[in-house]
């Protein structure tokens, strides 16, 4: 299909097309109808962990094809019932019980909905720089994008300034938080609140928000300031879930266990799936509140027949291991790189979720934002698809990069090889003017 057929059939939901179609993906790989074969640093948009068109998630889905697809709502198959008791048996105590949905912005309106049915309260805290979603109550809080053109916010959404080692966002402490602005953050929405404080919303490492992993102790600190006052804690997991961070979770390396979790994404395998999973107590207790929330493909066996494929090749191919120490690989690699570029200003990460920020200079770090842009459309046309976002907040300057768990030593290679020759390249391009 030609370009300018896409412009006249698709609505451009977020800016530009890539400038290529796709034939096929598979493993670490997308081929394009035109023969480029491009490594894909983004794992399709960070959900195929296994690389894409995974036999076995494809092999579950032929089953499901031939079994079961779609079910009224109100019925379920025997993969529903083994992906929850599956999940169960994952997490720790006491999270046991499971909605089965599709996309992460579902997942956390569930989550909302229950924290509001749980507590009878209204009122949700969220961290600046967060992305949760855009539909409604997701959109009011996430606060890296979407707002602006798009009318108010659901009533009693709240921001607090997300901690951030690199960049203070109270211009308080350098390299090391110290969690001073989750006090600050707390006294503020103290102060704001209507005393209906039902949740408070995070994610474990800011994605969409430049690569932000919570600091040390900040997720525990943030849990105690929740119980004070009676509101629920969701960790939401679309993209650290399932081994991308080098553990099953990315709250177990915080030492907490979240009241309500959100997982998406990487559960599926590059099928849509996801799933909220909370505690008996509150499903007990929302459920007798009359707990009401439905959608046509909730409970649905193709995807969950999916979801049981990634988490037995998770286990059976130890590919949470394999994160950790890739991840490593990887942030040794680039850390050398960093080395010969002035502009990598910032490595950061957890496992292989990794953050590139480029600067103009190490001292003012300043946002190299034409060079982001520049690195990235020349990644891409050398064959490395990456994404870029946030690193300052408020501009693209920051590379990311969420390979499959299966990359290769080699594939690593190849990418920050790509990547030094994109940055040697672009950096000639922007100092000769051209
Ligand atoms: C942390 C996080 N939560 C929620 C979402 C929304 O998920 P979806 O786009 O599947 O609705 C995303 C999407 O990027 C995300 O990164």
């Amino acid at each position: 299909m030609a370009h300018d057929e896409r412009e006249q059939y698709l609505i451009r939901y977020a800016g530009d097309f890539a400038p290529f179609v796709v034939a096929k993906a598979e493993g670490s790989w997308v081929h394009t109808t035109d023969g480029q074969r491009i490594l894909d640093f983004t794992s399709g948009q960070i959900s195929s962990t296994l690389g894409h068109n995974h036999p076995r998630v494809v092999e579950a889905v032929q089953r499901s094809l031939r079994d079961v697809i779609h079910l009224n709502s109100w019925m379920v198959n025997e993969d529903v019932l083994g992906l929850a008791e599956r999940l169960a048996r994952l997490l720790p105590e006491p999270l046991v019980r499971s909605m089965l949905l599709n996309v992460g912005s579902e997942t956390n309106e569930v989550a909302i909905r229950l924290a509001k049915s749980y507590t009878g309260r209204f009122e949700m805290v969220g961290l600046t720089r967060s992305f949760h979603g855009l539909l409604a109550g997701t959109n009011s809080l996430t606060f890296s994008m979407g707002h602006s053109g798009y009318g108010p916010l659901v009533p009693g959404s709240f921001a607090i300034p997300a901690p951030h080692q690199y960049r203070c966002p109270i211009r308080h402490c350098l390299n090391a938080c110290d969690t001073v602005c989750l006090d600050v953050g707390f006294e503020t929405v103290d102060q704001a609140s209507v005393g209906s404080l039902a949740a408070m919303m995070v994610e474990p490492v800011l994605s969409t928000g430049g690569i932000i992993p919570l600091p040390d102790g900040y997720l525990q600190a943030a849990k105690t300031k929740c119980d004070e006052r009676g509101m629920l804690l969701i960790v939401d997991e679309a993209q650290t879930g399932f081994g991308r961070v080098g553990s099953m979770f990315a709250f177990e390396q915080d030492g907490v266990v979240p009241d309500i979790l959100t997982v998406s994404k990487t559960l599926g395998g590059g099928v849509p799936l996801g799933a909220t999973i909370t505690s008996a107590e509150i499903e007990d207790r929302a459920h007798a509140n009359g707990f009401l929330h439905l959608t046509t493909h909730v409970s649905d066996p193709m995807p969950a027949a999916a979801g049981l494929a990634v988490l037995d090749v998770i286990e059976e191919e130890g590919l949470v291991e394999r994160a950790k120490a890739m991840g490593e690989y990887l942030f040794d690699q680039l850390h050398t790189m960093q080395e010969t570029h002035e502009e990598v200003g910032d490595v950061r990460g957890r496992g292989l979720l990794v953050g590139i920020e480029l600067v103009t200079d190490r001292d003012s770090k300043t946002p190299a934002t034409a060079l982001g842009a520049a690195v990235t459309a020349e990644c891409l046309a050398l064959g490395l698809s990456m994404n870029i976002v946030k690193g300052d907040g408020r501009t693209s300057n920051c590379l990311r990069m969420a390979p499959p768990l299966s990359v290769t030593h080699d594939e690593v290679d190849l990418a920050v090889e790509i990547l030094d020759r994109a940055l040697t390249n672009c950096k000639a391009a922007v100092e000769s003017g051209s």
